[in-house]
This record gives structure tokens, C-alpha cells and sequence, in this order.
């Protein structure tokens, strides 16, 4: 029960950490919502887990002598009694103000055992023993457990509050020998038998859950992006238990990997809490702007978007010759030089989501560098400003995207050739724009970044909905059990193995 326990527990909290600190409103910037659906598809897992887990379940053995009249006292064992199959016909969860609850009924479960007896009284001197094996059926019994939620450091920190099993029925059947004579005499083992597997279910439990909990504290705070980047998926407040969801909140940020190094700060723009009322979807991640905004800061200040282009689809145009008629001076100082075109970010991209979809604005530099000499000479800057208009979907368990050119304005920043008439060069950085940039742009916006979801899970069905300064992915998930799975989404599979 334990491992079943602690896998579905995982699915809910794999993605949250909880803070149960005393500040009431840590910034989040990326919010998950499981909903009732969600809630049971995590249970069926868990179950299904704990089913699988559980047996076979060795109980205690059990002995004691029974008073029989006119025969006396006979000394019985049961030994090797194990519970090797059980059945779960149907089972609920159910948050609420006093926990999470988790409750299977009607479960029966099969045991086998061999018993022993002896006895030997004054009337019949010698020993008589005979042993034989016997089947047990235990109906109806009533498994629950109710699980505390907080946020304790940044991860969730599950607790059992409650947890039991009551076992109505039972069920004791010989197999061969004198069977009949020694039926009566087993059922007064009933109540053992019966209490033997409520303590033996109910340690399970027990110990699934502290499994559980290990595991959730395990979870890793950052989910690496790439070299350069993680995000901090450290979970912040109290989880929002609902009479039919729970909701996490998740600090959300990209932040360098290397430390020491101070990030921006971002203000949460957008109020909503995820929502998902229009697409009844398992699970709802909400990501505000800023979890964009801090991924175009981080890489800005990494340095990441600088890079010089010395080889076009079109070689011709790196060469002064090329440019005669369209920047005559450039021509006319350094004739037939082969050029570089270094390209730069001058501020972070600024990414904007509204109901209409998401947009960003690129502030970039273009310098030409002329090549004279084997030495680089800068000779003229254009500041750019790029407005473009993304797409986002889902790759796995990764949010990606792509960027689309809307418009942009050029200015001459500088210049050691004196004016240039920018109309005729902006044809030239439109096509430099659209076949240099762009597909750079994309190739890495086309990976995207892990979204918050616990090994072993993938999205599915997903939908994508856009609303002010925020984008919310709407989706069912599935469970793939497959370790490879994991090695190219967010968290790392030791983190599964220590569970299993
Ligand atoms: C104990 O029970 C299990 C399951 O029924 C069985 O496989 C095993 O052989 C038994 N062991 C002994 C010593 O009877
Ligand atoms: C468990 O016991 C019930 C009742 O005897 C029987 O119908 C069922 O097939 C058993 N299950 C297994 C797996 O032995
Ligand atoms: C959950 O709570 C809402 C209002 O808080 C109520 O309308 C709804 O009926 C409740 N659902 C259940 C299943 O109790
Ligand atoms: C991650 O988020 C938590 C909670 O907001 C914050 O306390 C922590 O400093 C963040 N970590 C980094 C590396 O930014
Ligand atoms: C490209 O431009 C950046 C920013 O102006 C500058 O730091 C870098 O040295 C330039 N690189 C080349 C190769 O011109
Ligand atoms: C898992 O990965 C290993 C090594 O990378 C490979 O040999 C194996 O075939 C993979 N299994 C699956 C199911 O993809």
C-alpha cells in the first residue's frame, strides 16, 4: 500500500512545494490546479500501486490454544499466512479543510496459510497433530486514510493524519485432510485473522506514505532548462485545498545556474489563480509573463544573444561590393572587403501575453564590420527594434514555441561613413532578419523549457489558453512507467528510483 500510497501522492505534489511559512504572499509566478479528475487519476494510481506493492503481505504468525470440551486444550499454529491478492472494487478522494481523503470500500483480499495443531489430554495419552492448508477471504473491508498537505521549505510535506482498515468478513475454508472436523475450531481464529490484517494493511499504509513523504521532500527545487539556466520551482504558501481541487502555487522563474549571480526582480502581473473551467482538463499550469520575462532577462545578461554572422545562404551580401549602390560611402572606403554583420541584444526581449496571444519586442544592435587587413573595423550601427508574435505548444512535457516577425524599425545608432538612407537598407535586414534571426530564434524556442511535471507523467490533450499577462496549458495526463522517459524532461529519474 505504502509505495501505491506514495506514487499517487506523488503525481499531486510531484509538481508543487509548499511553504507553510508565515508570510502569506511569496510571489508566484506559475500556479498549478489539479482538479477533481486529476485528483482521480492520481488515486487510481495510487491504488493500483498500492495493490501491487502490498502483496504478497507476510502477517505475524499466529498461535494459541483453543479449549475444546471433552478433548481439552489443543495448541494451534497458523504460520505463512499471506495476503496475495487484494481487490479494490472502488475507491474516492476527496480534499477537504481536515486533509486530503483517500478512501477505498468493499476491498476483499485472498490469504493462504498452513495450519498445525496438536493436543494430548489424560483420556487420549498420545499426541495427535495434523497440519493442512487453508484458504481465507476477508469481504468487505473499509480502507482509509486521510493525508495533511502543507508546504514546508519550498516542497510539499505530506503527513497521515489518519489511516486505518476494518475488516467485516471473513472467511475460512480447509483444504482436504479431515477438513470438516477442524472448520469449526479455525473460525474461532476469525477475530486474529481479522485483526492480523487490519494491523498489517494499516502498517502499509503507514509506510507508504513516510515513502511518500521522502520522496516528496526529495523533489529538486530547480528543474535545469539547459547549461545556463533552471527554474525555481520552489513551491510558495499555503497549497488552495478546495472541496474538489488543489491548487499549488510555484515561485515559476528562470534563475542562473551558476550561483552568486543576482537576478531581476519580477512583479506577478497577472491576479487569476489557474483556471480551466472552460476545458474540464485534469490539471491546469498557469505561467505569468514574467516566467518569460525572466527567461529573455537571464539569457540577456548571460550574454547569450551575440553572435557575428560571416556566412549568408547569400555570401554575396558580406561583401562591400554588394552594398555599392545601396551605401555608396561604404563602398567607396573600403572597396570589395568581405564584411561581418554583428548582431546583439541591446536590452532583454520584452514578452507580453495578452487574451490575444503572446508578443515580444527584441531591441537589438546590427554593427557592420568591414574586414580590412585582417583587422575588424566597425563602421556603422543600426539599433533595431523586432516586434513579433509567438505561438506556443506543447512538446512533451515542454512548453516551446516560435516567433513570427510582425514589423520593426530601424535607426542608424552610429555611423564612421556618415548618413545612410535607412529605406534602402531595411529590405536587406528584413531578409536578414527572417533568415538568420528568426530560425536562430526558433531553433531554440522550438525545445522550450520543462514545465513542472513529475517524471513518469506526460501531457495529453493539452490546450493552450491565453489571457491578461499570463498563458495557461489545460491538460490530462498519462503515466508511462518507463525510466528512458525521463532523461529528457524535468526531473531526473533517481528521484523515481528512490521511490520505488
Ligand atoms: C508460504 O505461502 C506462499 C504463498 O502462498 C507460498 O508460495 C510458500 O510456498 C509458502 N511457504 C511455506 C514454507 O509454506
Ligand atoms: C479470491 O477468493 C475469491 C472467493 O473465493 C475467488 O472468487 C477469487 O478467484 C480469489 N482470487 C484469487 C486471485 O485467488
Ligand atoms: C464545492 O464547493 C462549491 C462552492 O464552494 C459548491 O458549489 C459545490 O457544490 C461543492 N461541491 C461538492 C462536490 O461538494
Ligand atoms: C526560488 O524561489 C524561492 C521562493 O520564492 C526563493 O526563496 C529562492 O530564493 C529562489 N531561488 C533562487 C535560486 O532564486
Ligand atoms: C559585437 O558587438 C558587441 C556589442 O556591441 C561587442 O561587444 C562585440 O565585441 C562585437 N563583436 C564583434 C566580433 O564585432
Ligand atoms: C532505455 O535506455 C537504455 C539505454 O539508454 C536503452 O538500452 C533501452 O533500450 C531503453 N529502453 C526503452 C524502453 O526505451
Amino acid at each position: 500500500m505504502a509505495t501505491a500510497t506514495t506514487y499517487i501522492l506523488l503525481i499531486f505534489f510531484i509538481t508543487t512545494p509548499f511553504c507553510s511559512s508565515s508570510e502569506l504572499t511569496d510571489e508566484s509566478f506559475m500556479s498549478m490546479l489539479i482538479s477533481q479528475s486529476g485528483l482521480d487519476f492520481l488515486k487510481q494510481l495510487l491504488v493500483n500501486n498500492a495493490v501491487a506493492s502490498i502483496t504478497p503481505l507476510q502477517l505475524p504468525q499466529i498461535e494459541k490454544t483453543v479449549k475444546i470440551p471433552f478433548l481439552g486444550g489443543i495448541h494451534v499454529v497458523l504460520s505463512n499466512i499471506t495476503i496475495y491478492h487484494v481487490d479494490v472494487p472502488s475507491s474516492y478522494i476527496k480534499p477537504g479543510d481536515t486533509g486530503i481523503a483517500i478512501v477505498a470500500s468493499g476491498t476483499s483480499c485472498n490469504l493462504s496459510m498452513n495450519w498445525h495443531f496438536s493436543y494430548g489430554t489424560w483420556l487420549v495419552p498420545l499426541s495427535i497433530a495434523d497440519s493442512g492448508h487453508a484458504s481465507v477471504q476477508v469481504e468487505g473491508m473499509e480502507i482509509g486514510l486521510t493525508l495533511g498537505l502543507k508546504i514546508q521549505e519550498g516542497v510539499i510535506d505530506i503527513s497521515l493524519l489518519e489511516g486505518g482498515c476494518l475488516v467485516k468478513d471473513i472467511i475460512i475454508k480447509l483444504d482436504g485432510g479431515a477438513s470438516w472436523l477442524y472448520q469449526g475450531m479455525l473460525d474461532a481464529f476469525q477475530g486474529q485473522i481479522a485483526s492480523a490484517v487490519e494491523n498489517a494493511i494499516a502498517k502499509a499504509l503507514e509506510q507508504g506514505v513516510l515513502k511518500l513523504e521522502t520522496f516528496l521532500e526529495g523533489l529538486p527545487k530547480e528543474i535545469p532548462v539547459d547549461d545556463t539556466a533552471s527554474i525555481n520551482v520552489t513551491l510558495v504558501n499555503d497549497p488552495l485545498i478546495s472541496n474538489n481541487s488543489i491548487g499549488l502555487e510555484i515561485n515559476g522563474l528562470f534563475t542562473r545556474t551558476e550561483k552568486g549571480k543576482v537576478s531581476t526582480v519580477f512583479h506577478k502581473n497577472s491576479q487569476s489563480l489557474v483556471s480551466c473551467t472552460n476545458s474540464p482538463k485534469m490539471l491546469g499550469i498557469l505561467l505569468d509573463e514574467a516566467v518569460f520575462n525572466s527567461a529573455s532577462a537571464l539569457y540577456y545578461n548571460a550574454e547569450f544573444m551575440i553572435w557575428t554572422v560571416d556566412t549568408l545562404p547569400d555570401q554575396a551580401i558580406l561583401n562591400t561590393a554588394w552594398w555599392r549602390y545601396l551605401i555608396p560611402q561604404l563602398y567607396k572606403k573600403y572597396p570589395n572587403d568581405d564584411m561581418n554583420l554583428n548582431i546583439s541584444l541591446s536590452a532583454p526581449p520584452v514578452v507580453r501575453i495578452s487574451p490575444h496571444g503572446i508578443s515580444a519586442t527584441v531591441y537589438a544592435d546590427l554593427i557592420i564590420d568591414v574586414l580590412e587587413g585582417g583587422n575588424l573595423v566597425p563602421v556603422v550601427c543600426i539599433s533595431l527594434v523586432i516586434r513579433g508574435s509567438g505561438s506556443v505548444k506543447l512538446v512533451q512535457n515542454n512548453l516551446a514555441g516560435s516567433l513570427q516577425l510582425d514589423d520593426f524599425t530601424t535607426q542608424l545608432k552610429w555611423s564612421q561613413i556618415g548618413k545612410l538612407h535607412m529605406y534602402l537598407i531595411q529590405p536587406v535586414v528584413w531578409t536578414l532578419i527572417e533568415t538568420v534571426c528568426l530560425p536562430y530564434a526558433n531553433s531554440r524556442l522550438g525545445k522550450g523549457f520543462p514545465l513542472p511535471i513529475i517524471h513518469g507523467f506526460t501531457l495529453q490533450n493539452a490546450e493552450i489558453v491565453f489571457s491578461d499577462s499570463a498563458v495557461t496549458v489545460c491538460s490530462d495526463v498519462t503515466f508511462t512507467d518507463s525510466y528512458n522517459y525521463s532523461r529528457s524532461l524535468g526531473y531526473p529519474s533517481r528521484w523515481i528510483q528512490k521511490l520505488l
